[in-house]
């Protein structure tokens, strides 16, 4: 699996890291990046969380 952010689309709402920090973080722009890839099998359920979790739809991870 692989995560992606679009940072064209993400507002900094800070919410994917709260749920997958482990392939999500919040850059120096203040906006996030999938810093993991590929997306570890074991946290593959809450990286699927992330995207479903973004308010604004700027993840996915496939
Ligand atoms: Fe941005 Fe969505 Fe994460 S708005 S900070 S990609 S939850």
């Amino acid at each position: 699996m692989i995560a992606e952010v679009d940072k064209d689309t993400c507002i900094g709402c800070g919410a994917c890291p709260e749920f997958c920090p482990e392939v999500f973080k919040m850059d120096d722009d203040g906006l996030a990046t999938a810093y993991t890839n590929p997306v570890p099998s074991d946290v593959e359920d809450t990286a699927k969380e992330a995207e479903e979790g973004c308010p604004v739809d700027a993840i996915t991870v496939n």
